[in-house]
């Protein structure tokens, strides 16, 4: 996504890049396959909404942008990961992430795999660097929002739900694998601040956020341009996926996502956050053609 308009967000787009960019293995770095799958998946493609919320709660709270910058890659690159694994043929089977072939096609499944599981640990590598006296509590953030409780939590409940389903439990669903992460970026950010009595209320934002980011995501795979979207245009249909649009139909979810968005702003006046560049990226987030 091009941020021109909003100069901020396309300057720390463009520092999580240079961040990334140093702090990766080099391509010849061996095991070179791995190093350049790491390369090909993470660099160069994505719109960084994560590293964004870390800088924008950061930088919102007093934190500087030098401490938020491992932090930003950390969540980008457990991100980064779940896509990766996503992808694979044994999960939703796709060939197409970020206009590029996926990592598995690219490279081959076994490296495609080894590339995920390295991702992760790098991610808890850069975090334990922090100088931060919340070090500690920033890599349970992490850890929970990733793992059981969170995101690959949340593709467990995604690859076993069925059509009994109910709305409170794909809720659950989405919140888990794609609310997760939106809420330890905005805790990262905090913590990085030492703002520890604001966690609680921003995990509820962030599970708001990332409901509304992952129904636009279901809205997306039915109504997107292929080109645009840079991923497969009805995969979701294909794979038989519940998603919102599916279960209470798309003019609904459309609804759904307004009355987050209303919710989303009230939360950010709660937490006297509605200055900050999180406002601009929640509409990011609802606007979003890929
Ligand atoms: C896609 O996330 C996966 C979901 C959680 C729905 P993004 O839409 O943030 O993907 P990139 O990073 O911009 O490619
Ligand atoms: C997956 O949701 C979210 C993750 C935890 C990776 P989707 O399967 O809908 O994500 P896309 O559409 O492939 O990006
Ligand atoms: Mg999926
Ligand atoms: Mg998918
Ligand atoms: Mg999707």
């Amino acid at each position: 996504m091009s941020y021109n308009n909003l100069p901020a967000l396309e300057e720390w787009q463009q520092r999580i890049e240079i961040f990334l960019d140093n702090k990766l293995p080099k391509s010849n770095d061996a095991p070179e396959k791995l190093a350049n799958a790491l390369r090909y998946t993470v660099l160069g493609g994505g719109k960084r909404l994560r590293p964004l919320i870390v800088y924008a709660t950061g930088t919102a709270m007093g934190a500087s942008l030098e401490t938020l910058d491992p932090l930003a890659g950390a969540i980008e690159i457990i991100h980064a990961y779940s896509l990766i694994h996503d992808d694979l043929p044994a999960m939703d089977n796709s060939h197409l992430r970020r206009k590029k072939a996926t990592c598995h096609l690219a490279f081959d499944e076994a490296t495609a795999i080894l590339a995920g599981d390295t991702l992760q640990s790098m991610a808890f590598e850069w975090v334990s660097l922090s100088p931060s006296q919340h070090l500690g509590k920033m890599v349970t953030v992490l850890a929970h929002s990733s793992g059981f409780a969170g995101m690959a939590g949340g593709q467990g409940l995604d690859i076993t739900a069925d059509e009994t389903i109910t709305i409170d439990e794909l809720n659950i669903l989405q919140e888990k694998k794609t609310g997760a992460l939106l809420s330890a970026a905005l805790q990262l950010g905090a913590l990085a601040a030492g703002k520890v009595h604001t966690l609680d209320s921003l995990h509820t934002l962030g599970l708001a956020m990332g409901l509304a980011f992952q129904i636009q995501d279901d809205i997306l795979d039915i109504e997107a341009d292929e080109i645009i979207l840079g991923k497969p245009q009805g995969l979701d249909e294909k794979n038989h996926k519940l998603t919102y649009p599916g279960l209470i139909g798309l003019d609904n979810a459309k609804e759904k996502l307004q009355q987050l968005t209303h919710q989303i702003q009230d939360h950010l006046q709660t937490l006297q956050l509605e200055q900050s560049f999180l406002t601009q990226i929640t509409q990011l987030i609802i606007n979003r053609k890929y």
